[in-house]
């Protein structure tokens, strides 16, 4: 392979480059191993997500699928040549629009787009989608992109110079990340400071909460100089490749391991469990903590890790994994829970008879009384299916030794929990594991577990080497967590005035080989199988069942997706039983102030399900009158509107929960705010800042944010759940207030008063007429080099649940409604999407642009699950034969925010990040089963499964 390598010359971002490479190598691996032009990613290296596109002589191409010898001549443009030292018109356009959330798919967007604007400035939405139709996105449902695109003309004034940011800075730790902070510019369709000439003013000043200033953390990601996990390795670290179980459970041996490191130059070390040092186990809550790291004598799964390989320089690129010395022995394996729960089935684990790892139950009143005595009753099934991440980033990271302290620099939504486990793991104490969360390139829920961590940190702690793993995108898909496959049935009925009167639902979920989070879905689903309506009489058993499938573990909703297809469909077909429209019985039953929940927990205020219903009925009459319109004038394609409603709670489910956030002001006037939180995208750097700034009374541009490190910035816990605006930015609410009280009696004036840093150090204090001036170059400072600084928790006041379920599982609910417009093709069964209507109660906007975000990226991921995503371990394991929601496939999105005020929460804020998603499938399927009177019972709703359901409805 050497012996081919030769000199090809081209031209980078309009530099002559000349690199020595075999022809076979692709342009991706040249640019960002080589030329360390990470901009550009790599999210499959099969060409099917596009994150890797830059522009060859102009046209868009995927650098992975690109060998050099094509290279040779060529003008190469990427991301980081996009603006020529200052923000491009695209990329301002970008940030404006909130059209970057995790940012790992921005660059490839960017340059592709940037070819569509230089044929066409002013393009069309449907140019828009043509054009970047091959670069997938998971985070934002796409529609900020296509406007970020169709308006970059309006920054492309002269006058408008790119707007020059960065008013402030993220202070990246050591060998970690590198952000920046900036505050400008104001996205001109929000806020209507658009002066059609580029020029924006800055929200420097000013109440933060209830505004959308460009995230925080935006720059970076427009510019690819956001280094997400595989973006930093050191050019001296070990490759490190992993030896997975090809099967879903066989037994296996190793051969003379010590001859293949001898036979294979480059192979520096090689790793077993026999090589961990700690406690082979870990799982994300701790009494059922069950994984291995390297599995001992028999995998469970298809993926499982059972042994490393380390490699010198380029030694892993030219490896045959095949050749390594491992022996497998299939075993019968049981993939679905009938199997796994059949008399005499094999225990996956010997502890957990029955396969059975957790029972939850929420058991109210007398449910089959009155459902015995209920005027109208409905009963149903449904299926879903494994649904996977498929954030673009795959797993990645690189560890090394400080002194004692194992470092570890990867993608995590959990850093303190990533930290205890690894160093179980690897026998540490927690104090001499340090993990410092680089980018994250789209987690919902899957980078809460640990992956990679401790298998980079043993290389690195028996070696004494920095060991570096970038998941391949096959192995992250086989081998990392899936939403609950889930089989349930329910039994709903009212009284002859449509009130609900009592609900039984039994739902089994698929946890797979290890435990994750399958205690938790088990656990939150009966509590929120009811949906947000008042039901009397309830029972609901969720049981999650061990198989040799993959793990099922945190996905956006952790279960009450599934649910509620479950009790949304069957609210519909109530609703027509009852000759009630379905919006109107919806909203008779909605919870309301005062009303209890399931468990028994009284709603004293806050409850906005009611309001989310209302604000859709207008659209709700005309979405119905256009479908019999359409209707009457079409027969192979018929329109139909569906509705659904959700509710969340937010957080953990009765067990603490707390975050912890400190902030302080800096000898030099800036205040520092130690943002643990970490933010995957959704905002939290940003919507944290927003809250502690109006919480403290000085404005967002004095703040500078240090980003999580378990070393530095306190723990403000998991991101998940919908937690850190709720959670962590009350205790950012907490800590602000505090430092104010702080300062305010230091300076002896009232809580009237209000605060101004100026340059130099100064603080000043004006109350009445009065100004005091306090120098803070002249005060002590504390161990982080702060004046004043202030450090609070908060831990939501929930309640444990009893054996009945009964109690306060959270303190604080997110709601929300959505409809669903779409066409079905009579003949084929495809579905084709018109408009999804979203209203959702977030207590306080705190970012109203952000908020809109997350709703149209919840939606896509909806609009995935109902539509199209079906996981089948060892078939899907790609994203070719994996689909997720392309540009084309998320149709427009009107987003209506409802601010019904919390009284827990920061400036009246509720989560809202799992909520987004909850309601569209079973919107989607309600809209089908109104376009065409069939009833889906399983999704995804493939259009072979529409097709038979049309046939079974009119048989
Ligand atoms: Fe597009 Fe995250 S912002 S994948």
């Amino acid at each position: 392979m050497k012996s081919d390598r030769a000199p090809i010359n081209f031209t980078v971002n309009g530099a002559l480059m000349s690199v020595t490479a075999a022809p076979m190598r692709r342009l991706s691996s040249v640019l960002r191993d080589d030329l360390r032009l990470t901009g550009t990613k790599v999210g499959c290296d099969a060409g099917d997500c596009g994150a890797c596109t830059v522009l060859m002589d102009g046209e868009p191409v995927c650098a992975c699928l690109l060998p050099m010898a094509s290279v040779e001549g060529t003008s190469i443009r990427t991301v980081e040549g996009l603006g020529n030292g200052s923000l491009s018109a695209l990329q301002a356009s970008f940030l404006a629009h909130g059209a970057a959330q995790c940012g790992i798919c921005t660059p490839a967007l960017l340059v592709t787009a940037s070819a569509l604007l230089e044929r066409t400035p002013q393009p069309s939405e449907q140019q828009v989608q043509d054009a970047l139709g091959g670069v997938l996105c998971r985070c934002t449902g796409y529609r900020k992109i296509v406007e970020a695109v169709m308006e970059a003309w309006r920054w492309n004034d002269d006058s408008a110079a790119a707007p020059h940011p960065p008013a402030g800075t993220v202070s990246p730790p050591a060998g970690g990340r590198q952000m920046v902070a900036t505050l400008t510019p104001p996205s001109p369709r929000l806020r209507g400071e658009g002066k059609g000439d580029g020029q924006f003013t800055l929200p420097l000043s000013g109440a933060a909460v209830g505004s959308s200033p460009v995230r925080l953390d935006g720059i970076p990601k427009v510019t690819g100089a956001e280094l997400f996990g595989g973006d930093s390795f050191p050019a001296d670290a070990l490759s490190v490749l992993v030896v997975r179980s090809p099967h879903h459970r066989a037994s296996f041996s190793f051969g003379d391991l010590g001859a293949y490191i001898a036979d294979n130059a480059g192979v520096a070390a090689v790793f077993t469990a026999r090589d961990i040092p700690g406690i082979n186990s870990f799982g994300v809550i701790p009494p059922f903590a069950d994984q291995p790291a390297l599995a001992e004598g028999e995998t469970r799964f298809r993926g499982e890790a059972v042994a490393l390989v380390a490699c010198d320089g380029w030694a892993a690129r030219d490896l045959d994994m095949a050749a390594f010395p491992v022996t497998w022995r299939e075993l019968p394996a049981m993939l679905e829970p009938p199997g796994a729960q059949a008399e005499g089935a094999a225990l996956v684990h010997a502890n957990r008879p029955d396969n059975l790892l957790v029972r939850g139950l929420v058991e109210r009143g007398e449910p089959e009384n009155a459902l015995a005595q209920a005027a109208c009753v409905v009963s149903g099934s449904m299926q879903t299916s494994y649904v996977e991440h498929a954030y673009i980033e795959p797993e990645a990271g690189y560890a090394f030794l400080d002194d004692d302290t194992l470092t570890i620099v990867a993608c995590t939504q959990a850093p303190h929990m990533d930290r205890d486990d690894t160093a179980r793991i690897l026998g540490l104490a927690p104090d001499k594991v340090r993990i410092v969360p680089t980018a994250t390139g789209g987690g919902f829920g899957s980078k809460i577990d640990i992956s990679l961590q401790p298998l980079i940190g043993l290389v690195a702690l028996k070696t004494g080497r920095a060991a570096a793993l970038a998941y391949t995108r096959q192995e992250s898909m086989a081998s990392t967590t899936k939403r609950h496959p889930a089989s349930m049935r329910a039994t709903i009925g009212t009284d002859a005035d449509g009130m609900i009167s009592g609900m039984l639902f039994d739902g089994t979920f698929n946890t797979g080989a290890y435990a994750s989070f399958g205690p938790t879905v088990a656990n939150r689903v009966p509590v929120h199988a009811s949906g947000p309506y008042a039901t009397p009489n309830y029972r609901a058993v969720a049981r999650a069942i061990h198989t040799n499938g993959p793990v099922s573990g945190a996905f956006r909703g952790f279960g009450v997706p599934q649910a509620t297809l479950m009790q949304e469909t069957l609210y519909d077909e109530l609703a027509d039983k009852l000759g009630i429209d379905r919006l109107q019985f919806r909203l008779k039953n909605a919870l309301r102030n005062g009303s209890e929940t399931v468990t028994g927990q009284r709603l004293e205020a806050g409850v906005g399900i009611g309001e989310c219903l209302e604000a859709l009925a207008s659209h709700w009459t005309r979405a119905l009158s256009e479908a019999d319109a359409f209707n009457a004038t079409n027969s192979a394609t018929k329109r139909g509107v569906g509705i659904a409603s959700c509710w969340y709670g937010c957080g953990n489910t009765s067990l603490p929960n707390p975050s912890t956030i400190k902030l302080g002001i800096s000898p030099d006037g800036k205040v520092v705010l130690h943002q643990g939180a970490v933010d995957i995208g959704q905002g939290s750097n940003t919507v944290i800042a927003q809250i502690a700034a109006d919480a403290l009374g000085l404005p967002l541009g004095d703040f500078v944010l240090k980003g999580a490190d378990t070393s530095m910035t306190p723990d403000a816990g998991k991101t998940s759940a919908s937690r850190q605006t709720y959670v962590s930015g009350k205790a950012a609410e907490k800590a602000a207030r505090a430092l104010r009280d702080t300062v305010l009696r230091y300076a002896n004036v009232s809580n009237e008063a209000s605060l101004q840093l100026l340059q130099g150090g100064l603080l000043v204090v004006h109350e009445g007429g009065e100004r005091r001036r306090i120098d803070l170059t002249q005060l002590e400072t504390d161990k982080d080099g702060l004046a004043f600084a202030a450090e609070e928790s908060y831990d939501p006041p929930t309640t444990p649940l009893d054996a009945k379920g009964q109690g306060k599982p959270y303190a604080v609910y997110g709601y929300g409604a959505q409809i669903a417009e779409l066409e079905v093709d009579l003949a084929l069964g495809t579905v084709r999407l018109v408009r999804i209507t979203a209203a959702h109660d977030v207590g306080k906007a705190i970012n109203p642009l952000l908020a809109e975000g997350q709703i149209e990226g919840g939606i896509a991921q909806g609009i995935g699950m109902a539509l199209m995503e079906e996981y089948i371990p060892g078939r899907t394991e790609n994203l070719h034969d994996y689909l997720i929601p392309t540009i084309g496939d998320v149709p427009p999105i009107e987003t209506i925010l409802v601010e019904v005020p919390d009284p827990e929460g920061p400036f009246g804020a509720k989560g809202l990040g799992e909520h987004v998603l909850i309601p569209t499938a079973p919107a989607i399927l309600n809209a089908i089963r109104h376009a065409t009177g069939a009833t889906m019972t399983r999704v995804p709703a493939t259009p072979s499964r529409v097709l038979s359901a049309i046939q079974e409805a009119r048989r």
